[in-house]
C-alpha cells in the first residue's frame, strides 16, 4: 500500500483564494442557455423563464461570478441584438457553433439572472468581427449611470441602476483557427489596448482580461502571451488561459496526472507575464484569469458531438456525459487552481449547464447533477481562505499524456507524477484547515499521515470522498445520484495531524478544526 507524508506549516503560504476563482461559464452554445438555466414554459421556470430547479442547484455548485456570452460565440455577436423588446430582436445565424441565435437571452436577462443566483457577472466583448466602437458602447450601455444615448437605452430598457460590471474579457481564443476573424498576436494585442483603452475612459474602475492562447499545445502559445502583452501591458490586470484535459488515448494513469500539466501551463505564463514586466522595469503583476477548463473529449472533436446540420435553435451539442474517473481529473485540476491561489484570482468552469456541464437538464423534465459537480461545489464552498505550500513525499508513476491540439510533439511524458495530489486551505476566521487529497492509485488504497505545523487541538470536522469500483459510472436521468459523496472513515486525527486511509482513485475532503 503507497503510503504519503504530508508537512505543512501554519505560516507558509501560497496566496489567499480570490472569491472569483470559484467562477463558471454560460455560453450561447447548444442547451447551455435555451433550455438549460432559460426555459419559458417549463414547470419549474419562473416568470423571466429562469429555471428554478437549475437555479437551485447552481446555488448549491455555488460559483462565484459568470462569465458570458463566449466562448467562440462573442467573436461574431452583436450585443445589440440582444437587448430591447424581445419580439422586436434579430434571430442570427451563429457561426460558431453553426445554429440558429433567437436572441431571446441577452445582456440585460443575464445580468438579472446574475443577480437571482447570487453570482457576479463577467463580460467578454466580441473583437472578432466587431472591435473598440462595439466594446466601448456595451460598456456605456451597462455602466454608465445615464444621461447619453446608451445608458438611456438600459434605462429604457428597464434597467434604471447600471449593472456595474466590474470584469471584462477583451475577446476569446483570439489565435484558434476556429474563432471568426482570428488574429496574429500583433494584431490582437493592438486591437485588445485600444478596445481596453477606451472602455476604460469611460469606466476607469473595470479590471480586464487579455486573452492568452487558447491553449498550451497551440503552435503559438508563449510567442503569443509575451507579444499580447507587450501591447496590452498598461492596460490589462489579467492573461486567459484556457485547458480541457482528454482520456482520448484511454489512459487513465495519464489522464489522471494531466493536471499536474496545468501547473506547468500556469508557472509558464506567469514566468512570461513576469518577463514582460521584467522588461518594462514594472513591478506591475500581471495575474491570471484561467476563465475556461474543464475535461473535453467525447464530444470536442467529432463532427456529430459539435454540430447538428439544419442551423437548430439550441441543439444538443456538446452533452459531454462525466464519468468517476473525468470527476477524478477534475478534482486535480481543482487542486491546481487552489496551489495558484497567489497568481490566479479569476477561473471559470467551462461550462454550467448542459455544454460539458456540471449540471443536465431535460427540455421540460429534471435537472441533475453529473460527476463532476462534486468536486466542484467542494473546491467552491470549501477552498476559501488561505492556501498553504504542503510538502507531499510519497511514491511516483510514470505516464505519457496525449493532447490531440499539439502541433509537434502532442505526447507529454511526465516521468514522476505523485501518487497524491493535494492542496491545503486554511479558513483563518473559522479556524478550519481543508484538505482535498485525490489518490491517482488505480488498485491500491494509500495511507495518509499529516503533520501540520502551528496548528494544535485539532478535531474532525468532516470528511467524505467521491469513488466508485467503476470508473465509467456516470449520473443520468435514470439514476441522478449514482455517484455523490459518502463519508469517509477511519480518520484518526491527532492533535497536529492526521491518519487517514484513502480509497483507490479517490477525491477526498477532510476538515479539521484547530487553534
Ligand atoms: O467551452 C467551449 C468552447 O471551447 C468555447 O466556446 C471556446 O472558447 C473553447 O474553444
Amino acid at each position: 500500500m503507497p503510503k504519503a507524508a504530508v508537512t505543512l506549516d501554519r505560516d507558509n503560504v501560497i496566496g489567499a483564494t480570490d472569491r472569483r476563482l470559484f467562477g463558471a461559464f454560460i455560453e450561447h452554445l447548444g442547451r447551455c442557455i435555451y433550455g438549460g438555466i432559460f426555459e419559458p414554459g417549463h414547470p419549474e421556470a419562473d416568470a423571466r423563464g429562469f429555471r428554478k430547479d437549475v437555479l437551485a442547484m447552481v446555488r448549491e455548485l455555488a460559483p462565484t461570478i459568470m462569465r458570458y456570452p463566449g466562448g467562440n460565440f462573442v467573436s461574431g455577436y452583436n450585443w445589440e441584438d440582444g437587448v430591447g423588446p424581445v419580439e422586436q430582436r434579430p434571430r442570427r445565424l451563429d457561426l460558431a457553433w453553426m445554429s440558429t441565435e433567437p436572441n431571446t437571452f441577452g445582456t440585460n436577462e443575464f445580468v438579472d439572472w446574475c443577480r437571482a443566483a447570487g453570482i457576479e457577472p463577467m463580460l467578454a466583448v466580441n473583437l472578432g468581427t466587431r472591435g473598440g466602437d462595439a466594446a466601448r458602447n456595451l460598456v456605456e450601455y451597462c455602466n454608465h449611470p445615464g444621461g447619453t444615448a446608451l445608458s438611456d437605452l438600459r434605462r429604457k430598457h428597464g434597467f434604471e441602476q447600471p449593472h456595474d460590471i466590474r470584469f471584462w474579457c477583451l475577446g476569446n481564443e483570439m489565435d484558434g483557427w476556429w474563432q471568426m476573424e482570428t488574429k496574429t498576436a500583433a494584431e490582437y494585442g493592438r486591437i485588445a489596448a485600444e478596445a481596453a483603452k477606451m472602455m476604460k475612459w469611460i469606466d476607469p474602475s473595470i479590471e480586464l482580461a487579455a486573452c492568452g492562447s487558447s491553449g498550451r499545445t497551440m503552435p503559438t502559445f508563449g510567442t503569443w502571451e509575451d507579444v499580447v502583452l507587450d501591447h496590452t501591458f498598461d492596460h490589462v490586470e489579467y492573461i486567459s488561459l484556457h485547458t480541457y484535459l482528454n482520456n482520448y488515448a484511454d489512459d487513465a494513469a495519464a489522464f489522471l496526472a494531466s493536471p499536474d500539466l496545468m501547473d506547468d501551463f500556469i508557472e509558464e505564463v506567469v514566468a512570461i507575464a513576469d518577463a514582460v514586466a521584467a522588461r518594462r522595469r514594472s513591478d506591475k503583476r500581471i495575474m491570471l484569469s484561467f476563465d475556461e477548463w474543464n475535461v473535453w473529449y467525447r464530444t470536442r472533436r467529432s463532427r456529430e458531438g459539435r454540430v447538428k446540420p439544419g442551423w437548430p435553435v439550441a441543439p444538443e451539442i456538446l452533452e459531454e456525459p462525466y464519468t468517476m474517473l473525468d470527476a477524478l481529473t477534475f478534482g486535480g485540476a481543482c487542486i491546481s487552481l487552489l496551489n495558484h491561489a497567489d497568481r490566479i484570482k479569476a477561473a471559470c468552469l467551462a461550462q454550467l449547464v448542459n455544454a460539458i456541464a456540471p449540471i443536465m437538464t431535460a427540455t421540460g423534465g429534471p435537472a441533475w447533477r453529473q460527476t463532476i459537480f462534486h468536486p466542484f461545489a467542494d473546491f467552491s464552498r470549501l477552498g476559501r481562505g488561505q492556501v498553504l505550500r504542503a510538502v507531499v513525499d510519497c511514491p511516483t508513476y510514470a505516464a505519457s499524456y496525449f493532447d490531440p491540439r499539439g502541433t509537434v510533439d502532442a505526447h507529454y511524458p511526465l516521468p514522476a507524477v505523485p501518487y497524491l495530489k493535494l492542496s491545503a486551505v486554511h479558513d483563518d476566521k473559522a479556524a478550519i484547515l481543508t484538505l482535498f487529497l485525490l489518490n491517482r492509485h488505480l488498485t491500491e488504497p494509500m495511507t495518509v499521515g499529516l503533520t501540520a505545523r502551528g496548528f494544535a487541538g485539532f478535531r474532525l470536522v468532516q470528511a467524505h470522498q467521491l469513488c466508485d469500483a467503476d470508473l465509467d459510472a456516470i449520473n443520468s436521468r435514470e439514476k441522478p445520484d449514482r455517484i455523490q459523496p459518502r463519508s469517509l472513515g477511519g480518520v484518526a486525527v491527532r492533535d497536529t495531524g492526521l491518519d487517514a486511509t484513502l480509497a483507490p482513485a479517490s477525491w477526498n475532503v477532510i476538515r479539521l478544526q484547530g487553534s
